[in-house]
């Protein structure tokens, strides 16, 4: 028998999975709690609210069936997202998966392997980086311009080539808060040639109040490349359910259907998506409150004296007076968890979610206490 051990001349292992970077989620309340009494978690974009009670209400109704397998295909949520996007994109214009970074996943593995090439800009999101290297492909970033994270669109457009498969763009962008006008993706889809595919990431969509904000909608809608990337983990309050979806092209969407398992969606999921996009009430009750409480943070932050960027998300990226990590465990100690983002290409940079009046009000008395001491 062949011995296939480490000393084997046969390498099993793909020369691009040693990662160097891992993607590592902000901490649990659980495994903070035993550290501190009273805590607020500003850490992980989550919705300040709790979860979609129809949504919830679906949830609890579903248990009682756990033994029966659930729809074979996700074909239910997407004749609901159809008719959320009142009937603008045929329900064959969408994919659903276990979560917003689950679609990116299906892009990535459908479209890239070894020899094919993407564009990031970071800082962003760090999942597009992280499963374009599961795939063998290489990562070109074209950094956000600085001091006001701008998106260098020429530098976008001079880094593709033959082999470039995907653009990935965050509006709102996580962590930065900032957003793409309408006018530099109008450039940037008219410049872009057909082999390149340009996924548009707004699963913070709903927060936007940008005038010339724009979602990937009407390119879709025009028949461009374009993929529009959501998740029910933010404004539906579902993080926990694991759900998100995406919109493209008819023709995009069946050759992604193809590497969709069959059941990919597990009944508690799909019914809770199906009833939380009915909840206009709860969804705009976050709207309301997220959009009130980030005027509230910048308003007091400028007070206080705190550098940060003015944000269309359900967070605010900060620059504290002094290492990341120390800032972090200085509000830990005041009972306020918040997320050093460096992984995400913003070194000395921590991002704060926006909560409840109440959290956001501890969250300021720590950041007083923090800042009248340095
Ligand atoms: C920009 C962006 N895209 C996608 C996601 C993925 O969300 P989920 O995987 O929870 O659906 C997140 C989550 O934080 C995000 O910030």
């Amino acid at each position: 028998m062949e011995n296939h051990d480490t000393d084997s001349k046969i390498n099993i292992f793909k020369k691009y999975l040693n990662v160097d970077n891992p993607y590592k989620g902000g901490k649990t309340l659980a495994e903070i709690k035993a550290q501190t009494h009273k805590l607020y978690k500003l850490s992980s974009n989550e919705n300040p609210i709790g979860a979609s009670p129809k949504a919830v209400a679906a949830i609890q109704k579903a248990v009682q069936n756990l033994h029966l397998y659930p729809d074979r295909t996700d074909a239910r949520l997407r004749t609901a997202l159809a008719t959320f996007y009142n009937n603008e994109l045929d329900e064959n214009q969408f994919v659903v998966a276990n979560s917003g970074s689950e679609t990116l996943e299906l892009i990535i593995r459908a479209f890239m392997s070894e020899g094919h090439e993407c564009i990031i800009s970071n800082p962003t999101f760090l999942i597009y980086q992280m499963i374009s290297k599961w795939q063998g492909a290489k990562i070109n970033d074209v950094p956000l311009l600085e001091p006001n994270f701008i998106l260098d669109i020429e530098g976008i457009l001079a880094k593709v080539n033959d082999n470039t498969r995907l653009l990935f763009l965050t509006s709102p962008n996580n962590p930065t808060g900032t957003y793409i006008p309408k006018e530099d993706l109008d450039t940037i889809i008219e410049r872009l040639p057909d082999h390149v595919i340009l996924v548009l990431d707004e699963v913070y969509y709903h927060f936007a109040d940008a005038e010339d904000y724009a979602t990937a909608l009407p390119y879709v809608k025009a028949g461009k490349q374009v993929i529009g990337i959501n998740s029910f983990s933010k404004t539906y309050g579902l993080a926990a359910m694991r759900i998100g979806y995406f919109y493209t092209t008819e023709k995009i969407a069946n050759y992604i259907h193809q590497i969709c398992k069959p059941f990919i969606l597990n009944k508690l999921s799909l019914e809770a998506g199906i009833a939380a996009l009915g909840d206009t009430e709860f969804i705009q009750a976050t709207v309301d409150l997220v959009k009130k409480e980030r005027a509230y943070m910048e308003a007091e932050m400028k007070k206080i004296g705190v550098h940060f960027w003015p944000s269309q998300g359900n967070f605010i990226l900060t620059k504290p007076p002094m290492e990341e990590k120390v800032f972090e465990a200085k509000m830990l100690d005041l009972g306020v968890m918040v997320r050093p983002v460096s992984a995400f290409g913003a070194p000395g940079c921590v991002r704060i979610t926006i909560g409840t009046r109440e959290a956001n009000d501890a969250c300021l008395a720590a950041l007083v206490k923090i800042y009248q001491k340095s």
